[in-house]
């Protein structure tokens, strides 16, 4: 039987735009799909941006600088947006009133009144799949660990860690970009940059924080410009925020600047029966520490092989990357699209909108604290 094709928009033809062109591209990895995405037009704001999609997308029809012709087009049932901050709400409700489904970026808004203005506009289509796009769940490892935590191993949960590290900015040279200035960013800074991918999990488990205590740095203050002048880099780098969440701690790191990591996501749970943890850091590598009491204490160590939420034509005697977990999340996308929710392949959705809006709530109360100096209450 030849597969459900569902026609894509791409608005936003930067870095995570060729991404999502180049999953695309290789939807024969996965097997066994009874859907499949097809990408006819692109919008970028700059005409230059839109040659590399001409040249890599065979099925592309539009390619413009203007979302709305991209919106017009019947033939378009799903748009992946991928656009600097602030124009998260605009672009995403234009989305939605169009009548397309939405996989869109983090963080979803650029602030808590951008992000509640996008769940209205969900709240008045709930016909339209919306999902905020996460992929670092799919690895293998994160997705054992999710999969133990479905089935409620890890006994009584004392201590969650989760963060995810970058280092590229402790170079004061490194080019000022729209990341990296609160007009586009957003005030939150790194949390908006980073935050969503480390609390995907935590907010599916109802790890909801009570209260949060952060603090937050900002380490370089200026970067080059555009000419070479230095021009203020008024983001926080970096942030830590304390959560208490029902009875136990949660720490949620998020860092543009920690010396020697790139892209490092990681998670660990400590509970009374079951610790686990994992990094990207040690692509393959899941510890874990099963407990009955007055037993040993001794972590074991599993290679993961490359098992992951939706079969492919790679062998278990491989390794799973950045891309695999980009192109796992799409399929759960067009997997919840296709046949709903509750009749998935697998059970691991996107994230929500209304967990991109915990987020917000808890970045803004971190904002809050770090003024204050004080825990500030969210529930
Ligand atoms: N999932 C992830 O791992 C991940 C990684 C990086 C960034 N992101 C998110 O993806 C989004 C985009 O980030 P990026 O790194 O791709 O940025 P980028 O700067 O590389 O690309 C942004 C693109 O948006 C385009 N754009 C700007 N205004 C536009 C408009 N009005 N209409 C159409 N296109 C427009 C720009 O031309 C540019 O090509 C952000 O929300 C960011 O937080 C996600």
């Amino acid at each position: 039987m030849s597969p459900r094709v569902i026609n894509f928009g791409l608005i936003g033809g930067g870095m995570m735009g060729r991404e999502f062109a180049s999953a695309a591209a290789r939807w024969c990895h996965l097997s066994g799909l009874d859907f499949a995405p097809r990408l006819t037009a692109v919008c970028s704001a700059h005409e230059s941006s839109l040659n590399w999609f001409r040249q890599n997308v065979p099925d592309l029809q539009l390619a413009t600088t203007d979302y709305r012709q991209l919106l017009a087009r019947q033939d378009i049932e799903a748009v992946y947006c991928a656009v600097p901050h602030q124009l998260h709400a605009s672009i995403y409700i234009d989305t939605l009133q169009a009548g397309k489904h939405l996989l869109g970026e983090k963080p979803f808004g650029i602030d808590l009144a951008a992000n509640q203005a996008i769940l209205q506009a969900c709240a008045q289509f709930p016909q339209l799949l919306v999902r905020c796009a996460s992929q670092f769940a799919f690895y293998p490892a994160a997705y054992r660990i999710a999969q133990w935590l479905r089935e409620g191993r890890f006994g009584r949960i004392f201590s969650v860690e989760v963060g995810f590290l970058h280092s590229s900015d402790l170079n004061p040279q490194k080019p000022i970009n729209w990341k990296r200035q609160s007009a586009t960013c957003g005030e939150y800074g790194v949390m908006g940059d980073l935050g969503m991918h480390v609390l995907y999990l935590p907010f599916r488990f109802a790890w909801q924080p009570a209260n949060v205590r952060a603090l937050l740095s900002k380490v370089i203050t200026e970067r080059p410009g555009p000419g070479g002048q230095m021009t203020p880099c008024d983001t926080w780098d970096n942030a830590v925020l304390a959560c208490a969440v029902n009875d136990f701690p949660m720490l949620v790191v998020t860092r543009r600047i920690a010396p020697g990591h790139s892209n490092t996501w990681y998670l660990r749970v400590e509970g009374t029966a079951l610790s686990a943890e994992y990094s990207t850091q040690h692509t393959k590598l899941l510890r874990y520490l099963p407990y009955t009491p007055g037993g040993p204490q001794e972590w074991h160590t599993l290679e993961m092989p490359y098992q992951s939420a939706y079969a492919t034509i790679s062998g278990g005697i491989f390794e799973f990357g950045f891309s695999d977990a980009l192109l796992q999340m799409w399929a759960a996308f067009c997997d919840e699209l296709v046949h709903g929710r509750e009749a998935m392949l697998q059970p691991l959705y996107c994230a929500t909108p209304e967990e991109s809006h915990l987020s917000h709530r808890l970045f803004t109360a971190a904002l809050q604290s770090q003024k204050t100096g004080e825990t500030v209450n969210l529930l």
